[in-house]
C-alpha cells in the first residue's frame, strides 16, 4: 500500500469509536519500532515529523525512512504528516516533498489571522491531494522552540469552531481541552498527589470536547500533548542517573474515553522519548564497557515497540482496524 491520507482512517475511527495513533519520528529506530508494532497489531498509523525533526534528520532522510516502512509493512495504511507546521512555506515544502497530510499551527495568532493562514494552506494542500489539520486554542508545554506557560494556555472556545472550520475548509481540528506538550505537563500546584506521592493531573475538559462535537457532527478532532508519561520509564531514568522529578502525563483511561468520542487522532511523542532514554540509560549503567550503538539502540527500539503496541491495544483501540 502506498502512503495514504487520513480521510478514510478518520471516517472509520469516528464511526468505530477509536483513534489513530500519531507518533513522532526522528530516526530509523523510532520508525521501525512504531511500524513493526502497527504491522503486528494490524493498526493504521500516522507517522509525524516536526519542524525540529526536519532540522535534525533532514526532510529527505525522514521521507525515505517512512517510504521504507511502507515497503516493509504493505498490509497497513500509513500517513506521513507534518506536525505543527509553523507557516505556509513549511507546509508547502512538505506537500511538494511527499507528505500526505500537514498541520498548520497558527493557533497562537488572532482568530482572523489563524483563519487566513489556515485557508491558504488548505487551498494549496487540497489542490495537491493533501489533507490539513488546524488548531484552535493553546496547549501548555513546549513545541520546538515555543514554550507556553500553563497560565498562558487557553481552552478551545466551542463557539468559534463552526466558523473556523467552514471558513478554512480544514479536514481535522486540534483542540485544547487540558492536554499539554512534553513530560512536565502540569505544575505541582495544578495537581493533587495520590497515596504513592505521584502527581495526579486535573481531568480533561470533556465538556469542551462534547460541545465542540455537537457543533461539528462527524468531524474528526485531534488531541495533542497526549503522552501519559509512564512512571515505569520515569523511574528507569531516575534509577539510572537521570533527574526527572514530578514528570506526569495524561491518564490513559481519559484518552481511551476521548477516542470513543469524536477524537480520531491522538499525538504521542514524549512517551516514546522516555522509553528510549530510559532504555539507553539502563543499558549504559549495566554495561559501562559497551560502546556499539547497535547494542544500546536495540533494547531502546524493542521497548518503544512494546509501548506502541500497548497504546494501540489498550488506549487508542485501533488494533485490528487496518
Ligand atoms: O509537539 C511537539 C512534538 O512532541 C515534537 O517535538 O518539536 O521537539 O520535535 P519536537
Ligand atoms: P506529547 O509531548 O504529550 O507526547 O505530545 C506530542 C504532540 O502533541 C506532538 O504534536
Ligand atoms: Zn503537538
Amino acid at each position: 500500500m502506498a502512503l495514504v491520507t487520513s480521510t478514510e482512517m478518520f471516517k472509520k475511527a469516528y464511526d468505530g469509536g477509536y483513534a489513530i495513533g500519531a507518533f513522532n519520528v526522528n530516526n530509523m529506530e523510532i520508525v521501525q519500532a512504531i511500524t513493526e508494532a502497527c504491522r503486528e497489531e494490524k493498526a493504521p498509523v500516522i507517522l509525524q515529523v516536526s519542524k525540529g525533526a526536519r532540522a535534525y534528520a533532514n526532510h529527505t532522510y525522514l521521507v525515505k525512512l517512512v517510504e521504507a516502512a511502507v515497503i516493509e509493512c504493505p498490509e497497513i495504511p500509513i500517513v506521513l504528516h507534518l506536525d505543527h507546521g509553523p507557516d505556509f512555506e513549511t507546509c508547502k515544502a512538505c506537500i511538494d516533498g511527499g507528505f500526505t497530510s500537514v498541520m498548520i499551527d497558527a493557533s497562537s495568532k488572532p482568530f482572523a489571522e489563524n483563519i487566513e493562514i489556515t485557508r491558504k494552506v488548505v487551498e494549496y494542500a487540497h489542490d495537491h491531494g493533501v489533507v490539513v489539520e488546524a488548531e484552535l486554542g493553546t496547549l501548555a508545554g513546549i513545541e520546538d522552540d515555543v514554550k507556553v506557560a500553563a497560565h498562558a494556555a487557553s481552552y478551545t472556545r466551542p463557539e468559534e469552531v463552526e466558523e473556523f472550520v467552514s471558513k478554512t475548509g480544514c479536514d481535522s481540528l486540534a483542540i485544547a481541552i487540558g492536554t499539554s506538550h512534553g513530560a512536565y505537563k502540569f505544575t505541582a500546584d495544578q495537581c493533587t498527589r495520590n497515596e504513592k506521592g505521584i502527581l495526579v493531573p486535573p481531568p480533561l475538559r470533556f465538556d469542551v470536547l462534547e460541545e465542540v462535537s455537537k457543533r461539528l457532527p462527524g468531524f474528526p478532532i485531534v488531541l495533542h500533548g497526549s503522552s501519559s508519561v509512564p512512571q515505569d520509564y520515569v523511574k528507569m531514568i531516575n534509577d539510572n542517573g537521570g533527574k526527572m522529578p514530578d514528570a506526569v502525563g495524561i491518564p490513559e483511561e481519559q484518552l481511551r474515553h476521548a477516542a470513543e468520542l469524536s477524537v480520531c487522532k491522538i499525538n504521542i511523542d514524549s512517551d516514546l522519548r522516555l522509553a528510549m532514554t530510559g532504555s539507553i540509560r539502563k543499558f549504559f549503567n549495566e554495561h559501562p564497557d559497551k560502546f556499539d550503538p547497535r547494542e544500546y539502540l536495540k533494547p531502546a527500539r524493542a521497548n518503544i515497540k512494546e509501548l506502541v503496541r500497548h497504546k494501540l491495544v489498550d488506549v487508542l483501540g485501533c488494533a485490528g482496524k487496518a
